[in-house]
This record gives structure tokens, sequence and C-alpha cells, in this order.
């Protein structure tokens, strides 16, 4: 077994992203700038956009932190949106996501311009990534994508079974994975609650990417010998030995299934920094692309 680590991987990614910055700022070039949204008060969503904010002072971008009431209207937010879609110095503009239930989240992903979608949520960069033009990946998927190519993992032919269907992580990682260059052609299986026989689909699969959100859903028993286990969970759950009085979980029961696969990411430290570094990807491609 071999781990895929996604903090080694995330790390050279913002290296490289760092050197590229400082050559961009040495040719009188403006550094790329992230505007990231924070609505209300959501711990894993305070979480995840600090590291996103930190990771941008690491490789040298710019950041905008926007926090936002709980209470905000739908319009005031569409209105803080095209602020930033016309302000030319902001590069990349991100909502941290789930929002507030009163607010349309397909509105919110349709106002960002495309231009700006560094999450790569927006129907015409999801319809730009199926038909396989250049286009802003998603950034979990494309932080998965990152990590196999970092560790050369065979995908050729490969059955990948995908277990999920969102539109954050699962349908775009089905795609990504069944596009003919490398990391891709794939045979793509897509699991989701309505799948029957999921052990034995799982019992076919070279790769499996578990991205359904259920604690420690995937036992050793559903893999088979040598298969690649990508997991995308991130769930907290309640434990007091902890002092945040919570563990996060994988989609992947690590002790039981890491035996038997060849490689396999830890839970924290697999996806969860990748999708951050591929966020980076995306807000510096965003940047070069105005130049
Ligand atoms: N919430 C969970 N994952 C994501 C993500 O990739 N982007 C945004 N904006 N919100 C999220």
């Amino acid at each position: 077994m071999n781990l895929l680590d996604g903090k080694i991987v995330s790390q050279a990614v913002k290296d490289r992203l760092k050197t590229h910055t400082e050559e961009r700022l040495l040719q009188g070039k403006k550094a790329p700038h992230l505007a990231a949204i924070l609505i209300g008060n959501n711990g894993a969503s305070e979480t995840y956009v600090a590291s996103k904010v930190k990771s941008c002072a690491e490789v040298g971008f710019t950041s905008t932190l926007i926090r936002l009431e709980e209470s905000i209207s739908e319009p005031e937010l569409l209105f803080k949106l095209n602020e930033l879609n016309e302000d030319f110095d902001v590069d990349g503009i991100l909502v941290q996501l789930p929002l507030p239930k009163h607010i349309s989240e397909q509105k919110v992903i349709e106002t960002i311009h495309p231009s700006k979608d560094v999450d790569g949520f927006h129907p015409e960069s999801v319809g730009r990534m199926v038909q396989g033009l250049p286009a802003f990946y998603p950034a979990t998927p494309y932080g998965i994508l990152l990590m196999l190519e970092h560790y050369n993992i065979e995908t050729k032919g490969k059955h990948a079974v995908v277990i999920g269907r969102s539109n954050i992580v699962g349908r775009p990682i089905s795609i990504m994975l069944n596009k003919n260059e490398y990391p891709g052609n794939c045979t793509v299986t897509v699991c989701h609650s309505h799948t029957h026989n999921l052990k034995e689909i799982c019992l076919q699969a070279d790769i499996i990417i578990a991205a359904l959100g259920r604690p420690e859903f995937l036992k050793g028993d559903m893999v088979k010998e040598g298969a690649v286990i990508v997991d995308v969970g991130i769930t907290r759950v309640p434990d007091a030995s902890k002092k945040s009085g919570f563990a996060i979980k994988g989609d992947v029961d690590f002790n039981d299934v890491a035996p038997k696969s060849s490689y396999i990411t830890p839970v924290p430290g697999g996806v969860g920094p990748m999708t951050i570094a591929a966020l980076m990807m995306n807000t510096f491609k965003a940047c070069a692309a105005k130049d």
C-alpha cells in the first residue's frame, strides 16, 4: 500500500505556482487575485475559506475575503458578484457553498462571469469541460487528476468506479476520467443511491473514487486487491477525545481498505489539500488569460 499524500503533492503544485507568480511580477505583470465570499458562520466553510486565503498568501496571490451576514438577501449578493465581475483587478471569484436556504445556488453560480469562475461550477465551464475545450475544472476533481498525475498512476483502459454523482465531484470526475488523454481513458461507472449491486461493481474497479458523503462507507470486502482508492469524504463526526469536539471521517474505512489497495488517499491530508492547490491553479490561469 502506498499513500497518495495530498500534503506533499499540493505543496509541489503551490511551489510551482509561487515561482510562476514571481516570474509574472518580474515581468511587470499583476499577481493573481482571488475574491472569496463567505456567508454566515458555518464552521466547516470558515475552515475551508481560511485555508484558501492562506494558500493565496503562500503562493504570492492577492486575496480578498468578503464576509457577509447569513441574512443577506439574494439581490444584494448578486449585486456584490456583479461588482466583482466588473472589477478588473479580481481574477477569480468563489462563493463558498453551502448557501443559506433563501439564496438560490444556481443563480449565484450563473451570476459569476465564466472568465472568473475558478470553481468551475458555471454551466458554461461545465459544458466546455464536457466538450473537451479549455475550461476551469471544478477544484476537487481537478485536484484528484493532479494527484494521479503526480504519482504516475496508470489510468488508460482501467475501470474507474465513481460513487456519488454530485455536480461538485462525482459527475465531473466521471467525465474527466473518460477523456481521451492522461490522466483519463478510463472505462467509468458512476454509482449512486439507486445503484443495485454496488459491492459487485466496486469489486470490479481498478480505481475507486468515493464521493458520496457517508463516513467509512467503503469497506475492505468491497475492494479488489491492488485497487487505487481516492477518498473524497470529509464528514465531521462528534468525537469527545478531540479538542475541537469532532473528527474528520472520509467515505473509506481506511484501516479496512488500505491493506488491499495499491494506492490510497488518507483523510485528512489527501484530496482536501489538492482541492485548494487546484483552486490556486485555476486562479493563476484566470489571471494569465487576461495578459
Ligand atoms: N463547498 C464544498 N466544496 C466547495 C468548493 O469546491 N467550492 C465552493 N465554492 N464551495 C464548496
